[in-house]
């Protein structure tokens, strides 16, 4: 693609702001979570609730929802900038089997971690996933939910850059590029591998 077209691209996906997750899963007694903007309600029947996440198979929270078919969703504010740092830095295949250790957290229907002092959570079981390459992207099953009463505006994509330190800043950038190209390597050969089975 072209130089001038992929800043055409960039420039439009600047003007969608995301909300920032955490997502949390559990297989056994190992239990992870990371931080997450591709998250997306997927349903508008209130008793047939549904979101879809996209995780990346590079990380420990994926090989965990692989293996128990079960996460929780959470929403922050920009009083949880800390979490940001501790779970979407640190990936949990270097620190150790349990991630959460300094989290309170407690359960709900399905057996993933629900952080205590977040906005809001949403307790999922897996229903369907794609595999996009880079990612497996869940169809998620709402089953349960815990949110406090009075519900502060949740974290935005922008907000979050604007909030942290510029040595943060410079961490996550980091992190960022490490994963753009992981994902680049992983998108093309998936496409590859798409075209070869269809002729
Ligand atoms: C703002 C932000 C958004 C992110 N969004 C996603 C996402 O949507 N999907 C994903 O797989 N990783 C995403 N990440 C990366 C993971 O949170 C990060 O690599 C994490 O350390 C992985 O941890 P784990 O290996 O313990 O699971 C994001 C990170 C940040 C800082």
């Amino acid at each position: 693609m072209s130089a001038d077209r992929i800043e055409r691209i960039s420039r439009a996906t600047q003007a969608v702001d995301p909300q920032v997750w955490i997502v949390t899963s559990r297989a056994d007694d190992r239990l992870g979570g990371l931080v997450a903007t591709f998250v997306t309600k997927a349903s508008i029947v209130p008793d047939q609730p549904r979101y879809v996440v996209g995780i990346a198979k590079q990380h420990f929270t994926w090989q965990l929802i692989e293996e128990s078919g079960v996460c929780a969703l959470h929403l922050i504010t920009e009083h949880h900038l800390e979490w940001i740092l501790r779970l979407g830095i640190a990936s949990g295949h270097h620190s150790g089997p349990n991630k959460l250790e300094d989290f309170r957290h407690t359960t709900l229907t399905t057996g993933a971690p629900i952080l205590e002092e977040a906005v809001a959570a949403f307790d999922c079981r897996v229903e369907a996933k794609l595999n996009s390459g880079d990612r497996s992207i869940y169809l998620l099953q709402v089953v349960d939910a815990t949110s406090l009463p009075e519900l502060p505006t949740p974290l935005r994509y922008s907000d979050m850059w604007k909030s942290l330190l510029p040595e943060q800043r410079l961490q996550l950038e980091e992190l960022h590029r490490r994963d753009q190209e992981i994902d680049r390597r992983a998108i093309i050969d998936w496409r590859a591998d798409s075209l070869e089975s269809q002729t």
